[in-house]
């Protein structure tokens, strides 16, 4: 088949290696954007005189058919004619006839593609937002629920401090609101425009860069053409803004697991997000978050993928950068589908609040209290921390725990101690005392709250 370009070629390559070269079978998810930017530059081109009003006309109405037909599914695409730019005008020509080929008049496939990505991202990244607000909304729901649920808190895996479980699920909710911050701010910088800046130098034509930007909705066009066209930085970032977004899901995904295995036994997945084993008949799977989890890992390769074709790239476009697509949609996917799977789980997950109210009885997560009762009535915390710990010592060697030791105990220890220390030592004083702001006191967690709901209202 002659190719579009084929003008400079005596032989034409072998259908294997022209489906090496292909973009087709991926970028084929660009058509609507294809489409739309070839659109916005005819007509600029009828605009600026580079080709008449009425030739214009066609091009556009052959383009607007295409568009039909593409939602409708009914285009059919070649890989001899490489990736979807070649395709839609190899089509648009077999609709129209000859005046087609004035189409690709001032551009290259190179701001081409730079403005299918663009376009394609900016409608995407606005969608993903969305998906974070939802999952975040979901957190919310739950946390409302469970303010005044105390579960213990870790570090090192090891129980620190009671807490408000609605504080912990809430520390989620703000990592994804730097998310969003983070998308939100990328739009910046995908909403520009490479279209005009043609090979990489600019055109001869009279075009009107600032014309076709606006009628895409782009906020402002890239200054230099050589950048325009050579630019996959936006990706780059929306890959790393991904990365990131897998990474909070992926901790809270291994929370979500440790949290519904025996051992810990504090929530319950819902049937409709946990699988069953082939041979167990007893086991409940909380597969979902742990394919989460593992996505997290494709991701990441999508970024350091990009991060590598580009690394050794010189100026301008290199077929190297047609490399840039599949990880992105992958990308695209996968943290649409696992927000939204997020989202399901999160809403519907069962809360065993006993068990996280029974955890932190029989623990010593309460130390701190003690310390801090010494420490508030004069002793300086180091002591006040030695003290504790040798208490917490001979608990481990008779078995017991803080609240179980005697006033006798306490007192042989300091003096300082009364008996209102029993009241200190019950998790939830533990957890309304830390008044602190963005503390875990039950106040300071319903006043969170408000603030969330808010800020979602204005
Ligand atoms: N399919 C190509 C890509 O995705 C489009 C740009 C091709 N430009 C070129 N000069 N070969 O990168």
């Amino acid at each position: 088949m002659k190719k579009l370009w084929g003008g400079r070629f005596t032989k034409s390559a072998e259908g294997w290696v022209d489906e090496f070269g292909a973009s087709i079978p991926f970028d084929q998810e660009l058509v609507k954007e294809d489409l739309e930017g070839s659109i916005a530059h005819v007509t600029m081109l009828g605009k600026c005189g580079i080709v008449s009003m009425e030739e214009a006309d066609t091009i556009k109405s052959g383009l607007l058919n295409l568009l039909e037909k593409a939602k409708n599914g009914e285009l059919e695409y070649s890989v001899a004619n490489e990736d979807i730019h070649l395709n839609i005008e190899k089509m648009l020509i077999d609709e129209i006839g000859q005046v087609g080929g004035k189409l690709h008049t001032g551009r290259s496939r190179n701001d081409q593609v730079a403005t299918d990505m663009h376009l394609y991202l900016r409608q995407q990244v606005d969608e993903i937002i969305e998906f974070v607000e939802e999952l975040q909304g979901a957190i919310v729901n739950q946390a409302e629920q469970h303010v005044e649920t105390i579960a213990p808190g870790y570090t090192h895996l090891q129980r620190a401090q009671p807490i408000s479980f609605a504080h912990h699920l809430l520390a989620y909710y703000w990592m994804l609101e730097r998310d969003k911050e983070r998308l939100t701010d990328s739009l910046k910088r995908i909403n520009m425009s490479p279209l005009g800046a043609g090979a990489l130098a600019g055109t001869t034509f009279p075009i009107d860069r600032y014309y076709s930007a606006g009628l895409l909705g782009f906020e402002k066009i890239y200054e230099n053409s050589i950048d325009a066209v050579s630019d996959r930085d936006f990706i780059v970032e929306f890959l790393s803004n991904s990365s990131m977004i897998m990474m909070h899901l992926s901790r809270f995904c291994e929370e979500l697991i440790l949290w519904s295995s025996q051992e810990f036994n504090f929530i319950e997945m819902d049937d409709a997000f946990a699988t069953g084993s082939s041979i167990m008949p007893q086991k409940k799977n909380p597969d979902m978050a742990e394919l989460i989890r593992g996505k997290t890992g494709r991701v990441y390769g999508n970024l350091f993928g990009l991060l590598t074709v580009l690394k050794g790239t010189p100026l301008a476009y290199n077929k190297d950068m047609q490399e840039d697509k599949e990880g992105m949609f992958d990308t695209v996917k996968t943290i649409k589908g696992s927000l939204k799977i997020f989202a399901g789980m999160v809403s519907t997950m069962n809360v065993k609040t006993e068990v996280m109210a029974a955890a932190v009885k029989k623990d010593f997560s309460n130390a701190t209290e003690l310390a801090d009762y010494l420490a508030s009535k004069g002793l300086p915390f180091r002591d006040a921390h030695e003290v504790v710990g040798k208490l917490v010592l001979t608990c481990i060697e008779r078995g017991i725990f803080l609240g179980d030791l005697p006033l006798e105990v306490f007192k042989e220890s300091s003096a300082l101690f009364e008996d209102d220390i029993y009241e200190v030592l019950l998790p939830a004083t533990a957890v309304a005392r830390r008044k602190s702001a963005g503390g875990t006191g039950f106040d300071e967690v319903y006043k969170v709250l408000q603030k969330i709901k808010q800020t979602k209202k204005s």
